[in-house]
């Protein structure tokens, strides 16, 4: 039994994906589908029209291009033949990526390709980059639904941009309600944390994003031993500007935010005490004010005495564990900071962890949601 299988398949299941695919092929109206990393809001990546609903819906910026997800390998390497020439003719996928592609496909890693002169994808998926971003994941239904429609699918989550992305369906139907037809419902996301996004064309090669491919995983492959993480120019935006068109043009856009505030404590920084946590409860007055705790490996559970005085004064707590292991905090990460919204939390208190292994892509959105980060304190 494939455990990728969160929901299980029913008799519904393949009609639903030939319906999706037929959709895909035939209209300009998005389709959202579950992946292994995170929903998705697809289009075919031919259609010009198609594509633009997506950032419409989405309410994205336009210079940050689109994933394109394809069923195969021989789909990907379709990509690299310009639109004119014979399909007979064939184009190979650069060597560098073949090991990764070897160990992580289908998967949660996403690879640069170079685009020919000619290319038979719509320009607003790549905007004014000169490579496409591809991908070959493994859950089954997006791998159906690009096999069957048999074009390549743009995808980017499908969240309102900004928002965290999406791990479940229901959390595609919250955001974009009225502005999709269509949601695949696959279940939960294993993974939950977007694809590692990889460039394989620069020297040395480059993680652009960190994602469900540990740098570490990356690093082992064959030409792979020198890759750099690229360090994003601004988190929040105020990297725009600059006349050179961005490597990794989504990372300067905040991002993965919950409409509460959010305080992330990195690894080194002691558990907030009762005070602290009062302490961020602004609004003093009688208001009941929420606070929220998402704790990982090393906070305690507050006691029911420490509960009780913090309802004392007028604050309201909730808490949740993300899990121990990097592989369940990822996929935990964008539900419980919904949830922390949907919970009403004003403020909600953020365990970090150590930046290796799944820790750096946790952190690398974590700290792009933080709105303060606190370190550890100067005199201890
Ligand atoms: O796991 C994922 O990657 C999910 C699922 C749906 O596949 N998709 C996803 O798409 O996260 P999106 O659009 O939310 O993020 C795509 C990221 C952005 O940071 C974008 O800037 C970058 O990939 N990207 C896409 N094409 C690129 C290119 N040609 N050069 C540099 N960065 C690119
Ligand atoms: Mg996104």
């Amino acid at each position: 039994e494939d455990p990728k299988f969160t929901t299980p398949p029913t008799s519904q299941t393949g009609k639903a994906i030939l319906y999706a695919a037929e959709k895909l092929r035939s209209s300009d109206i998005p389709v959202a589908f579950p992946t292994e990393t995170v929903y998705g809001l697809g289009a075919d990546a031919t259609r010009d029209e198609a594509v633009k609903n997506i950032f419409a819906a989405k309410g994205r910026p336009t210079d940050n291009p689109l994933i394109v997800h394809v069923g195969s390998i021989k789909q990907a390497r379709e990509l690299l033949r310009p639109a004119n020439a014979p399909p007979s003719e064939k184009y190979d996928i650069p060597e560098i990526y073949l090991p990764l592609i070897d160990k992580f496909w289908p998967g949660p890693l996403t690879i640069l390709l170079p685009l020919p002169k000619n290319s038979v994808l719509s320009p607003y998926v790549y905007s004014t980059q000169t490579t496409v971003g591809v991908r070959l994941p493994s859950h089954p239904v997006a791998l159906a639904l690009a096999l069957t429609s048999n074009v390549p699918i743009a995808a980017p989550s499908a969240n309102k941009s900004g928002l965290p992305s999406p791990t479940t369906a229901k959390h595609v139907r919250e955001d974009l309600y009225k502005l999709v037809e269509l949601i695949l419902d696959g279940g939960s996301c294993n993974v939950g944390l977007e694809s590692t996004v990889v460039d394989g064309l620069s020297s040395p090669p480059a993680i652009l994003r960190p994602g469900g491919i540990s740098l570490e995983q990356i690093r082992a492959c064959k030409g792979w031993e020198g890759v750099v993480v690229h360090k994003e120019d601004s988190a929040n935006g105020t990297g725009a500007g600059s006349n050179v068109a961005p490597r990794a043009p989504g990372m300067k856009y905040k991002h993965y935010s919950p409409t509460c505030g959010v305080r992330l404590y990195l690894p080194d920084a002691d558990q907030p005490s009762l005070h602290e946590l009062k302490a961020t409860a602004f609004g003093s007055d009688s208001k009941v004010v929420r606070l929220g705790v998402l704790r990982t490996r090393n906070w305690k559970e507050l006691s029911q005495k420490d509960r009780d005085w913090l309802a004392d004064q007028n604050v309201e707590y909730v808490e949740e564990s993300l899990g121990e292991s990097g592989e369940e905090i990822s996929r935990n990460l964008f539900g419980a900071l919904r949830r922390m919204d949907d919970e009403g939390v004003v403020i909600v208190h953020i365990e970090g962890v150590d930046e290796d292994m799944e820790g750096l892509a946790v952190m690398n959105r974590l700290k792009k949601a933080a709105s303060v980060v606190i370190r550890k304190k100067a005199s201890s």
